[in-house]
């Protein structure tokens, strides 16, 4: 069987920077909160019109591509994860197909939220192992600050989430180098126990099957009838809703586990690990990751400081940062992890 490697991989991120202190001018905080809090000192904003997540993918995917040393035309898959679609239907890894004139070859949305683009290099793994594609791009996208609430009842969402765009280009190792490189293995989980814990209630179908508190002031033609109301608005459930101390409990119990799972998987120990990619959440739920798993600074990347949460396209900027930075070398092994929404997390191992 093949080996899945990652062939090329870039990230954009719109030249827009945004600091703690422009925030104040929209919602009752301080840089000095959220620096605590979180870590972020900025992040960047797309520009409101002519960019999108799928124009920011695109700008992501070129680089990767071109680094793979292949051409639009040459990618036989396309797996897009996002939370922050162009559209609600149809998903951005058409628009991606159309805008870089790809054949009409197969394209798949992931919806996982923080964990997408782990999820996403899982799938791929899959289709490359098995001989069923060459060369997959996969992307993880965000264009976040079109829909938070910027008013102070949405600040402890608001302050986090940045815009950006990461890719890979994923291609079969060539099995008789016998280099050993390569994704060495994936691991997903999911509880949907607590899946409204984070999460954008509307437009839904789900009417009021669940907290139907949120619409108790909703009269009959509303509930059940309307997938988008001006009460909905009103209510805020048109943009994320956190529990953040929730998230954050749950997040620094199952970072380690899913990291460990990975190393377990392959016999290996977490002094082997020459980096952790950890989705960029919050500094400190990293931090707490670091110091469970006795890492050392040079061993987890860090970049949340400059690009605030960019959900889907956080591990493949910090990764291809990171990359960029000289601080990903041949034979080094890799850990990527994620948690978030659903709840669901995940990691893949893999040998640079
Ligand atoms: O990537 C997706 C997964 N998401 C995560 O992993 C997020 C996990 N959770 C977190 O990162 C943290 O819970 C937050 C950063 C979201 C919030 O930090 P926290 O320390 O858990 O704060 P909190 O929500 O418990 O709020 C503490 C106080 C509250 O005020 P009172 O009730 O104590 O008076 C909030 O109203 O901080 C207030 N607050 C803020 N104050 C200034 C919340 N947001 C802000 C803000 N600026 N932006």
């Amino acid at each position: 069987m093949f080996r899945t490697k990652i062939a090329g991989i870039g990230m954009y991120v719109p030249p827009r920077v945004v600091t703690n202190n422009d925030l104040l001018k929209y919602m009752d905080t301080s840089d000095e909160w959220i620096q605590e809090r979180t870590g972020i000192k900025e992040r960047r904003y797309a520009h409101r019109t002519e960019e999108t997540t799928a124009t920011m993918g695109v700008e992501a995917a070129k680089i990767a591509i071109e680094r793979a040393g292949i051409t639009p035309q040459d990618i036989d898959f396309i797996i897009f994860a996002t939370l922050s679609p162009d559209y609600y239907f149809p998903g951005c890894g058409v628009l991606l197909q159309r805008a870089m004139k790809m054949k009409e070859i197969g394209a798949l949305d992931v919806r996982n939220q923080c964990s997408g683009f782990v999820y996403a290099l899982s799938v791929a793994d899959q289709f490359i192992k098995t001989g069923m594609y060459k060369n997959i791009l996969v992307v993880g996208a965000e264009k976040h600050s079109f829909g938070l609430d910027f008013s102070t009842r949405g600040r402890n969402v608001s302050v986090i989430f940045g815009d950006g765009a990461g890719a890979v280009v994923l291609q079969p190792t060539d099995p008789s180098t016998g280099s050993g490189s390569g994704i060495l293995s994936t691991h997903l989980h999911s509880d949907g126990e607590s899946a409204e814990i984070l999460a954008m209630y509307n437009p839904g179908t789900h009417a009021n099957h669940w907290m139907p508190e949120k619409y108790a002031d909703f009269d009959e033609a509303e509930i059940g009838q309307m997938f988008f109301s001006h009460a909905m608005i009103d209510k805020a459930q048109v943009f994320p809703n956190m529990d953040g101390p929730a998230v954050f409990k749950k997040a620094i119990v199952k970072f380690p586990e899913v990291i460990m799972e990975a190393l377990a998987a392959n016999g290996l120990q977490t002094t082997d690990l020459r980096l952790l990619i950890p989705h960029q959440a919050n500094l400190r739920i990293a931090q707490f990751v670091q110091q469970k798993l006795k890492l050392s600074d040079e061993q987890v990347y860090n970049n949340i400081q400059q690009y605030g949460n960019t959900t889907a396209a956080s591990v493949p900027i910090a990764l291809c940062e990171a990359w960029e930075q000289g601080k990903v070398k041949d034979g080094d092994l890799v850990c990527l992890a994620a948690f978030g929404s659903g709840f669901t997390w995940a990691s893949a191992l893999l040998r640079w």
